[in-house]
């Protein structure tokens, strides 16, 4: 397939991805709700992954939140991992080899790559969301871009 047209799908998919995740948010007023279907979304939604979920900020640290996959570590230290990373430098890290990333942190070992990207409340990092593959190199430019706009749709419900 020439690329134009994979960015084509990859758009139109995040596009329909966003709307039936507005559609299942639409006036529910509970952060922990929209963020439990928001995983479970993504889950039905996307191959090749095997853990999707969110970390919130308590106490200054990364707790783990709703989501979808293998029981998972619980808290993470701001800085420390992918997750830690992404929130305290407020940017989205797409990590094509895992094994490569100093300070990864295992939660499941069947990981290769991940995707981490920043969710915000009132102004501030609120928490990250978080998806784990078991392919290497599993999150291309598009993801990151859907992902990101997946991403200020909930930030509205949250
Ligand atoms: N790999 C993450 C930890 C969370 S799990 O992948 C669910 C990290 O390095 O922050």
């Amino acid at each position: 397939m020439e690329k134009t047209a994979l960015t084509k799908n990859m758009t139109e998919y995040y596009d329909e991805t966003c709307a039936m995740l507005a559609s299942v948010t639409e006036g529910v007023p509970y952060t922990m709700t929209n963020l439990a279907n928001a995983s479970a979304l993504l889950n039905e939604r996307m191959d090749g992954i095997n853990w999707v979920g969110f970390y919130v900020i308590k106490d200054g640290k990364l707790v783990l939140g709703p989501f979808q996959g293998k029981v998972a570590c619980t808290i993470i230290p701001l800085g420390k991992g992918v997750c830690g990373t992404a929130a305290q430098s407020d940017r989205t890290q797409v990590v094509p080899d895992v094994h490569k990333f100093a300070g990864h942190i295992a939660c499941d070992s069947a990981s290769n790559s991940e995707i981490v990207v920043p969710v915000h409340r009132d102004g501030a990092v609120f928490g990250v969301l978080d998806i784990d593959s078991p392919l290497f190199d599993r999150f291309s430019e598009e993801d990151r871009t859907g992902l990101e706009k997946f991403v200020k749709v909930l930030e509205e419900v949250i």
